[in-house]
């Protein structure tokens, strides 16, 4: 199967985003808040989650039909029980670089045994570097030095260069950009800021709350003198920009302000085996139900094929100020 699979935008699949479990242990405002991701949440059963051998034999005809990079996702996915194989075994695909988020806190314990497994990199988020701030934030009570101690841990297991996400909401946590940048410059990280988004339908969005990254540049220029780098790879959706003393670069992720979609080949696989072409979508394409029923991988390669050539996602081009009516899925179930 050699035939390059595009969508109606021409858009070729390279991404897959896994999500291995819809739990985590932070509540993040922005992402789980605590009023709707309570005790009583209904999290899913473990009968629904697609198992490892499900997750893999999906994956590889993925990758057969053009994947190159595996992102393992959330919630936290260092909470689902031997993620290291799981791990281990897309590693072992062909051509495949696998990656994953997570907030850290588990890093300490497991960096290791993710390396070995063949995790190429990780994305730590960190919003904060100030520890009530952060913990405003994550509303679970963990501190600062439990992310940095599992960002070490990520470096000294070889798992570099270790890329940290703030997701940055304007009178939250605006104020620790210039402590974040100072933190990590010339520490060998790649710190990224990216635009608080109108993800999910429980956050209770506002464009104000944005920081568009113009500003978010501007405010580190004036501090740390910056300058833009070209890209790694078309469609890269973190633009760069390299301090100009030579001591490392941060990212920013416009999410908002300056959509990225017309060259998104993102495609994310849910916790319980549904297929969502994009971040904002509203409905999945289930391959659980096929696959238990004992659909062969030519059913389940012309399924896929079916849902990307269908594809015409290009949310964040689209959105308006008013986008609370939307149903929408929640990005701890989706992935982010
Ligand atoms: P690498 O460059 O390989 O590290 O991957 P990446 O840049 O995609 O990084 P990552 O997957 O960590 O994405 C960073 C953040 O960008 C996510 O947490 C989201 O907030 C945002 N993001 C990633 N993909 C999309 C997307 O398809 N649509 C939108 N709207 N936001 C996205
Ligand atoms: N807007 C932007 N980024 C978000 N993330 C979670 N929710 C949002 C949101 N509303 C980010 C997290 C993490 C990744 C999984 O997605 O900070 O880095
Ligand atoms: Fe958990 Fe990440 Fe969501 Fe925070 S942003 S609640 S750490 S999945
Ligand atoms: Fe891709 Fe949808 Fe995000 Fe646009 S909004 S970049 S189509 S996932």
């Amino acid at each position: 199967d050699s035939a390059l699979l595009t969508d109606l935008r021409g858009r070729a699949v390279r991404d897959l985003r896994i999500s291995v479990t819809d739990r985590c242990n932070f509540r993040c405002v922005y992402c789980m808040p605590r009023a709707v991701f309570g005790k009583d949440y209904p999290f899913l059963a473990r009968s629904a989650l697609l198992s490892f051998e499900e997750i893999v034999r999906i994956a590889r005809i993925f990758v057969a039909n053009g994947v190159r990079k595996i992102r393992i996702t959330g919630g936290e996915p260092l909470l689902r029980r031997n993620v290291d194989q799981l791990i281990k075994a897309l590693a072992a695909l062909p051509g495949v670089e696998v990656t994953l988020t997570t907030n850290g806190v588990l890093l300490p314990r497991m960096a290791q045994k993710l390396a070995d497994a063949g995790l190429h990199r990780v994305t730590v988020s960190l919003d904060a570097l100030d520890d009530a701030i952060f913990k405003q934030i994550n509303d679970a009570d963990f501190p600062v030095a439990d992310v940095l101690a599992g960002i070490q841990a990520a470096q000294d297991a070889g798992l570099q260069p270790v890329k940290v996400n703030m997701v940055v909401k304007r009178g939250v946590n605006d104020h620790q950009i210039i402590d974040m940048a100072r933190h990590f410059k010339g520490s060998g990280h790649i710190l990224r800021f990216i635009e608080y988004m109108d993800v999910g339908a429980s956050n209770g969005w506002r464009l104000d709350e944005v920081v568009p990254s113009r500003e978010v540049i501007d405010r580190i220029h004036a501090v740390f003198p910056v300058e833009s780098s070209e890209p790694n790879y078309t469609g890269e959706v973190a633009e760069r920009w390299g301090y100009q003393d030579g001591s490392g670069e941060v990212g920013v992720i416009s999410s908002v302000t300056q959509a990225f979609c017309s060259t998104c080949t993102r495609i994310r696989l849910s916790t319980e085996g549904k297929l969502y072409t994009c971040l904002f979508a509203t409905e999945g394409h289930d391959l659980r139900a096929p696959l238990r029923e004992g659909a062969s991988d030519a059913d389940l390669a012309a399924l896929i094929h079916r849902t990307w050539q269908a594809r015409d996602d290009r949310y964040s081009e689209i959105r308006t100020e008013n986008t609370h009516s939307l149903k929408r899925i929640e990005m701890s179930y989706i992935g982010g």
